[in-house]
Formats: C-alpha cells, sequence, structure tokens
C-alpha cells in the first residue's frame, strides 16, 4: 500500500504517527538530515510514553555522538531528551569507523529483533539526489542484499564523512516506512522515486516493502512533480 500525503506542515503529520508508534511500543527507526529536527521538536511537545519503545536509527555519519554533525546528537536534543518517559535507544556508534560501527549495530539489530527484523516504522527523508538513508545513487551499498547495515566509506553529499546506513534488505522488510519530505529542492528527488514510472537509479524508488505500507507526508513544494 502506498499513500502520498500532501499537507501543509508534513512534520506535524509525522509527529502524530511516531508518537502512536511509540505508545504502542513500536520498534522505530529516526532518520537524521535537517528536515525531521521539525517532526521531532512536535512530538517532543506531544509528550507521548515512549517507555515501551525502542529507537533505532536510518544512519549515522561517522562522528562522536555530541558532535554537530551527528543524527543523534539532532534527535536527542530535538526529541528524546525531551521526553517524560523516554524509549529504549539504540544508536549506530558511528565514532567506531564505518565498519567497526556497522558490524556492531548489525550484531545488535539481529540480537534484539532476530535474523529477520521488521521494524515497525521507519522513518526516511530524501536528498536532492534522491538518497535515503546513506544509501547514494551509484554506490555499492545500495546493491547490498546480505548485510542489514553497511559501512559507507565515501558519502555522496555534505557532510563527507563516512557512514553507518541500514540497508535495503531490512528498509523493505519494515512493516510501515514513512517519508518525511518539504521543500522545492526535494521536488525533483521525489518525482524520480515516486513519479511513474519511477527513476530505478533513484535510491528512493527502491524503497519498497514488499510486506509493508509508504506513507509520503510532502509539502506542496516537494510534490510539485508528481
Ligand atoms: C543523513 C540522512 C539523510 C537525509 C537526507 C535529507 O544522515 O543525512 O539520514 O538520508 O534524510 O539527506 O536530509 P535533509 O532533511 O537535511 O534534506
Amino acid at each position: 500500500m502506498r499513500q502520498i500525503s500532501v499537507v501543509e506542515d508534513p512534520g506535524a503529520a509525522v509527529a502524530e504517527r511516531l508518537s502512536a508508534a511509540a505508545e504502542e511500543g513500536a520498534h522505530i527507526v529516526l532518520t537524521g538530515g535537517s528536515t525531521p529536527r521539525g517532526a521531532y521538536a512536535i512530538a517532543a511537545e506531544q509528550d507521548a510514553d515512549w517507555s515501551d519503545a525502542t529507537v533505532w536509527f536510518s544512519d549515522e555519519r561517522c562522528v562522536p555522538p555530541d558532535h554537530p554533525d551527528s543524527n543523534f546528537a539532532m534527535a536527542q536534543r530535538a526529541l528524546l531528551s525531551r521526553l517524560t518517559h523516554p524509549p529504549r535507544v539504540m544508536r549506530m556508534e558511528g565514532e567506531l569507523g564505518h565498519d567497526a560501527a556497522a558490524g556492531a549495530y548489525e550484531a545488535l539489530v539481529r540480537e534484539h529483533l532476530g535474523n529477520d527484523p521488521r521494524f515497525d516504522l521507519v522513518l526516511l527523508g530524501i536528498g536532492p539526489d534522491a538518497h535515503v538513508a546513506s544509501l547514494f545513487p551509484g554506490k555499492p551499498e545500495l546493491d547490498e542484499t546480505g548485510r542489514l547495515v553497511a559501512g559507507v566509506p565515501l558519502a555522496g553529499m555534505e557532510p563527507q564523512v563516512p557512514r553507518v546506513t541500514l540497508t535495503l534488505p531490512v528498509i523493505n522488510r519494515a512493516r510501515v516506512v514513512a517519508f518525511l519530505v518539504s521543500g522545492a529542492d526535494k521536488a525533483q528527488a521525489i518525482g524520480r522515486a515516486f513519479g511513474d514510472p519511477p527513476d530505478p537509479e533513484a535510491p528512493a524508488a527502491r524503497v519498497r516493502p514488499g510486506d509493508g505500507s509508504i506513507y509520503v507526508f510532502a509539502d506542496e513544494a516537494a510534490a510539485a512533480e508528481l
């Protein structure tokens, strides 16, 4: 099932989803970049009970967890540290280096969710080049078929630091994938990902949960090329 919602404030729509999933004790994957910050801030205001939920991450930059480029630091500041009843948080340890961090996170996912893990809700942004998580166009991690988590030695975009990322095999096993997209600079990427036909070179076009649903929350500017 795929549903595209063009709304004035996609961040608010995503915050609602996050809070509802948290109350259900879901395994929730947060993402990085700048777009989700507003959604996280709204979810923090909603202050749902996250104590039965587990928070994971879609990707991380290989920097210490208090670095300005850290996705964990952003989520921690905007949301996690502000909750009265915080979740269990499974952070990607980017500071270990991309390969070691990927190996450690893969082990963590398998330990908690088994060898065929299914996240309940995976939140993703999209880059202007249609990348998702840290799966960049033309990079080998995009074609991963076995590992759930990959190290990314060469990022395709700023900040140009190595990354750690969930791979398509695990993203596409999710029960729900929610894209949060805003701004005219994302219009082309959204068109490539969800237009008819989608562009197979666009990483976001390969996010197609086999047994799950995709929700796209976009503002009008981002949805212009759909
Ligand atoms: C990251 C992200 C990445 C992000 C997109 C969109 O670590 O950079 O997880 O996939 O979602 O690049 O980022 P913006 O919201 O900043 O445009």
